[in-house]
């Protein structure tokens, strides 16, 4: 008599049982309960005698999705990850995660969804890899929160692993207006500036026509050094990503394949993984208290986003270093201000990497003693090892792309500073970026917002006008809920010609393409008792970089009294969406947002 399917099913997994180890610590003992079961791998199509010598099993975390430009190469790079898994002798197991494009979110109802799927990506990896039984990873990053999570699962499995960039937008160019001058370098920061001043009458609509035809021919991340460039550039700055892997374009317009030099990164990534499982190097090797000052310091120097904050708080909370708001503060504070990148400058990051990369950031950094080159990599070697064949700045001759540390664009203290004040009692975060606020203080009148879309209004009936201070708030990390950013707000401003003289502050938080007089992360935010709650039309707001403070001209017997008469905002969550469970586990921005 033939046995039954519940017979076949139930021998297998005894079979599996047999051969587990509940506490495998080898690599070929955690892959065995993937490779043996042989009803299973023959259903799913592999050869159960070719997967019992396999060598590495390999998460390959793909972030694919045909919907936005920033991860719709990935898929492509997943498959030239998996080839290259195959020719080594072993196999891929792709695990898909969400992959959440904030150029499609951010100024729309689903903008929180942005930041909650820093958390759900890693989850998704930890998942996914854990459930396949694979002994190492190559995590694919992409947009922003895909590039902010990659590190976190590598941290919280330790299994050994490493990180690849799709790569960034290439640019383009127009030969009028302002943009003219910028030569082959122009963004998606230009579209959206273009459209803002469209919009005001600044331009014509032929204009931002032509703008919007040339500024981006394919695909890839923001194209400068906004939010996924930055965490493109601080992992590879942690030694988690191969070196200049951070800045490659991911294609040469719409039409072409991926880039070369996306090929030749992926493959070179596969290789370093093997040497890295051969070594026995672990990703908590690598991610140490020095290789995420190494971050902190390269990515000042670039002059990266705000967000880089919240997420190297949830990375190192992952890897198990303590690191406080405090401690990127001051690391950051040292650190000249070197990549003359937008949005504080006119170039993008292709241009870096025609110039070499972020290693050529680094290089001048390691010479200036600003970094520890003892820090291991995904190489297996150092960063002063990594960098010792980079040129030099002198070496490179004439250019103004990256300047030395003896001549930066600006100082130590004049790029991402932390404030404190009577609004933000644990922390909040200033953008200069090395060119706002010469003035010194900025003192102006609140005008107070329980929402983008309100604030966005008055500034597009022209009611906001200099010496504003533009109050958007309920937007935090519950309130929101998933802080979504105000890009759209800083846009309206700088394209209204506002930029340098109204201020925005929020519980909520920038893009990394925002520029100008800007404050976010405010903690507590509004939604959860934060003084921010308290702030009324009219009120005098102070922000001083100098004494690191944001204040309300009010006392604190002021505030208490119309904080005595607050109540929350209502809930605006579906229960048990996923929004729901985040509002219930999200600490505050001081925090990284950690769950
Ligand atoms: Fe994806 Fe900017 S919107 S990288």
């Amino acid at each position: 008599m033939a046995p039954s399917l519940a017979w076949w099913a139930a021998a297998d997994r005894a079979n599996m049982s047999a051969m587990a180890e509940p506490t495998a610590t080898t690599p070929d003992e955690k892959t065995r309960y993937w490779r043996t079961s042989r009803v299973e791998l023959r259903a799913a199509g592999f050869d159960p005698d070719r997967a019992r010598n396999l060598g590495l099993v390999v998460t390959v975390a793909s972030s694919y999705t045909n919907a936005h430009r920033c991860n719709n190469r990935v898929g492509r790079i997943t498959d030239l990850v998996l080839d290259a898994v195959a020719e080594a002798g072993g196999q891929g197991l792709v695990v898909g995660t969400p992959a959440v494009s904030d150029a499609l979110t951010q100024g729309t109802p689903n903008a929180g969804y942005s930041l909650v799927s820093r958390d759900l990506i890693a989850d998704c990896i930890e998942v996914g890899h854990r459930a396949h039984h694979a002994n190492a990873l190559v995590v694919i990053s992409g947009c922003d929160k895909v590039g902010a999570a990659a590190m976190m699962p590598l941290a919280r499995t330790n299994d050994p692993g490493i990180v690849v960039y799709p790569g960034t937008s290439s640019p383009g160019s127009v030969d009028f207006g302002p943009w003219a001058a910028k030569g082959n370098n122009l963004t998606i920061l230009d579209y959206a500036e273009a459209r803002a001043a469209e919009e005001a009458g600044r331009i014509s609509p032929g204009e931002l026509a032509q703008i919007e035809r040339c500024i981006m021919p394919g695909s890839g991340t923001c194209g400068a050094m906004f939010t996924a460039n930055t965490m493109s550039s601080i992992t590879e700055a942690m030694g988690m990503m191969l070196p200049r892997g951070a800045s490659h374009p991911a294609d040469v317009d719409a039409a072409s394949d991926v880039h070369d030099d996306v090929k030749a990164h992926a493959a070179a990534s596969v290789a370093a993984l093997h040497h890295l499982v051969a070594e026995g190097i672990r990703p908590r090797d690598i991610m140490t208290r020095h290789a995420f000052e190494n971050a902190i310091t390269t990515a000042y120097a670039l002059g990266g986003s705000t967000n880089l904050y919240l997420h190297l708080l949830a990375i190192a909370r992952e890897a198990g270093v303590v690191l406080t708001i405090e401690d990127i503060n001051s690391i950051g504070a040292r650190v000249p201000l070197l990549a003359n990148l937008q949005p504080h400058g006119p170039y993008a990051m292709v241009a870096l990497h025609q110039l070499g990369g972020v290693p050529v950031v680094m290089r001048e950094l390691l010479d200036a003693g600003l970094l520890h080159g003892d820090a291991l990599t995904v190489t297996g070697r150092t960063v002063a090892e990594n960098l010792a064949g980079v040129p030099t700045l002198a070496e490179l001759g004439d250019q103004d792309l990256v300047r030395p540390v003896a001549d930066p664009l600006a100082p130590g203290g004049n790029h991402i500073t932390v404030l404190h004040g009577n609004l933000a009692p644990e922390s909040c975060v200033l953008k200069l970026s090395g060119k706002t606020l010469e003035r010194g203080q900025f003192r102006g009148r609140a005008r107070v917002f329980d929402s983008e879309a309100a604030a966005m209004a008055a500034i597009r009936a022209s009611e906001i006008v200099a010496g504003d201070v533009v109050v958007v708030r309920n937007v935090g990390p519950a309130g929101g809920p998933g802080m979504p950013e105000m890009v759209m707000l800083t846009i309206q401003l700088q394209g209204r010609g506002l930029g340098a003289d109204v201020a925005l502050i929020t519980d909520g938080r920038f893009s990394g393409v925002s520029h100008g007089i800007l404050i976010g992360h405010i903690s507590p935010e509004a939604a959860r008792g934060g003084p921010l709650a308290a702030v009324r039309d009219g009120d005098t707001i102070v922000i001083d970089p100098g004494n690191r403070s944001l204040d309300v001209d009010l006392t604190d017997a002021e505030i208490a009294e119309r904080m005595a008469a607050w109540s929350p905002p209502p809930s605006t969550v579906a229960p048990g969406s996923v929004r729901d469970k985040y509002v219930r586990l999200v600490s505050s921005a001081h925090y990284g947002c950690v769950q």
